[in-house]
């Protein structure tokens, strides 16, 4: 018997940023993150189990993945079947609607969409916990994809006590990111290789001993809605991981010039009175988060910068659902 699902998932913004695992292969974190599912942007997933296959077969965007990728959806399709008793291969065909190659990390929402479309597709009703907990095993960030809006991630000690549950709706607050793409000729280094080296930086080890009390002022910032907490923080917790990055061995410099004018701009824009603040992951785009009032004023201001070739715009974005 041939059975398909087809699932969605937004990828998501880290306010409070997952920086070095205590177990890779598990993907615990050392530390628990907070995050923001961007809507509109989304990765949609089709798997279908069938007998007659002798392989598990992967496209994204229409053309076959590379080895890396197809070990990485191996391992957690592996999963699928262990918990369903299930021994056929599958297909899988997954498409981002957003540009490919634009910097916007889409393992986040690649993993929560397989894991919800697998498990369906092999007849599971997995809960959002045990959703989330698979996704991790895919990509650690995956996990804060599950569920909607505003996400907490549990670093927990285990597979089962790390995963991520929803703090806030996407109605809660009407924040804007808007992502001010950078463009960038070399091959950055990948999250997952990054992260193995987050302990050889001294600073490694203020930056998690501190992440607790950042987490409780990012958490009560958006529960109170409270734009100028939030970006203190928000601020803060990049420039906390970045300074990691920039004191490994090898050293991780994801910045680029353009990186840094629009941070200097956002810095003038906010004391001329725009509530506006930045994020950024382990690339050189710079997640630009504002109120939904300022949205359209924001992305002209960042058009103007020289070298920003491109602006998306997401507000708070849903859980991963199955079409
Ligand atoms: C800087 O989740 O991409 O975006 O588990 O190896 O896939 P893997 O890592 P990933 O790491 C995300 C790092 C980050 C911060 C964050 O999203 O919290």
């Amino acid at each position: 018997m041939i059975n398909s699902a087809t699932a969605i998932a937004h990828p998501n913004i880290a306010f409070i940023k997952f920086w070095g695992n205590r177990d890779s292969e598990l993907r615990i974190p050392a530390n628990s993150s907070l995050s923001m599912n961007l809507a509109g942007l989304v990765t949609r997933t089709r798997v279908t189990f069938d007998p007659v296959l002798t392989s598990d077969q992967l496209t994204i965007n229409r053309e076959p993945a590379s080895t890396e990728g197809m070990a990485r959806v191996k391992m957690v399709l592996d999963l699928v079947r262990e918990m369903a008793g299930l021994s056929c291969f599958a297909q899988i065909a997954s498409e981002n609607n957003f540009p490919t190659g634009a910097g916007i990390a889409s393992s986040a929402s690649a993993f929560a969409a397989l894991s919800l479309a697998a498990s369906a597709a092999a007849g599971l009703q997995l809960s959002q916990q045990q959703l989330s907990r698979l996704a991790r095993r895919g990509s650690g960030s995956a996990c804060r994809s599950i569920p909607a809006g505003f996400v907490e991630w549990q670093a927990g000690f285990d597979d089962e006590s790390s995963y991520a549950y929803s703090i806030a709706s996407p109605e809660h607050w009407d924040l804007v990111d808007c992502i001010a793409v950078v463009s960038e000729t070399h091959k950055p280094t990948t999250s997952s290789e990054g992260h193995k080296l987050a302990d050889t930086s001294v600073l490694q080890a203020a930056r998690l001993a501190d992440t607790p009390a950042r987490l409780e002022r990012c958490r009560r910032a958006i529960l109170e809605r409270d734009f100028d907490s939030l970006a203190g923080v928000i601020e803060l917790d990049c420039n906390l991981m970045h300074a990691v990055m920039m004191t490994s061995s090898p050293v991780l410099l994801y910045w680029q010039p353009v990186t840094l004018a629009v941070i200097h701009a956002i810095h003038n824009w906010r004391k001329s009175g725009i509530p506006v603040c930045y994020t950024i992951d382990a690339g050189p785009n710079v997640h630009v988060l504002s109120l939904a009032g300022f949205a359209d004023q924001v992305s002209q201001l960042l058009s103007r910068i020289p070298g920003v070739a491109d602006i998306l715009i997401a507000k708070p974005g849903g859980p991963a659902y199955l079409e």
